[in-house]
């Protein structure tokens, strides 16, 4: 399965899907990674991997739809067949959404559908709540929405401030996220609309998120 991962930043996440790719036995591979900030970190990195990385300022385009466009002809003149996003600050407008639905994902640093957009973890703080974590799901329209693939929780202490919180729910990303996109490389999974379909071995490659 051909991805493509679509960063603006730092691209820790981008890391470990690039890392959990070059087993030999990887039924996924990172042919491209595109960035809609030029100076984002994690360019360089893909970079060093010789892994095909292109940049597209959004503010050199008109408005949202026109940009997508590129975003998405990019994408196809790289035959990517799977994307996800890691760390892409940029909302997908619908039409781009629907050209690759079910074949799109996106990490978020919540336990969705708790706390979607920015400032995640001192919203989470705020609310006072005991457990945090991440979540892995299909990209849909609304922000930080669509079918849920797979989360992992850590417990919040009263010790916990913003950034250790972030830190926390980081490796979390790092560990979940490789493992959902290759239920998809692997074929063990099946998403309907709003339905999913593990198969079994699907459900045990998650077992390590269960509490
Ligand atoms: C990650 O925590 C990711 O979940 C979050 O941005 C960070 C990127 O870090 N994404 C979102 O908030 C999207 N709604 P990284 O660049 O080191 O992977």
């Amino acid at each position: 399965m051909r991805v493509g991962i679509l960063i603006s930043g730092f691209g820790s996440n981008m890391m470990k899907l690039i890392e959990s790719c070059e087993n030999k036995d990887s039924k996924a591979s990172i042919e491209l990674v595109f960035s809609n900030n030029p100076d984002a970190e994690g360019l360089k990195y893909a970079k060093s991997k010789g892994i095909k990385i292109v940049s597209i300022d959004h503010n050199s385009y008109e408005n949202r739809i026109e940009f997508d466009n590129q975003v998405n002809k990019v994408l196809l003149d790289h035959d990517i067949e799977f994307i996800c996003n890691a760390g892409f600050m940029r909302i997908h407008s619908d039409d781009f959404v629907n050209k690759w639905f079910n074949k799109h994902l996106n990490v978020h640093p919540s336990l969705l559908p708790s706390f979607k957009g920015l400032n995640t973890h001192k919203k989470a703080i705020e609310a006072g709540v005991k457990f945090a974590g991440c979540t892995v799901h299909m990209v849909r329209s609304g922000v930080d929405e669509g079918p849920i693939i797979g989360q992992a929780v850590t417990s919040v202490n009263q010790s916990d401030n913003e950034k250790l919180l972030a830190a926390k729910v980081l490796e979390l990303e790092h560990r979940l996220y490789p493992v959902c996109l290759h239920l998809f490389a692997e074929d063990l999974i099946k998403v309907n609309l709003d339905k999913i379909n593990y198969k079994e071995e699907a459900i045990k490659k998650l077992e390590d998120f269960k509490i």
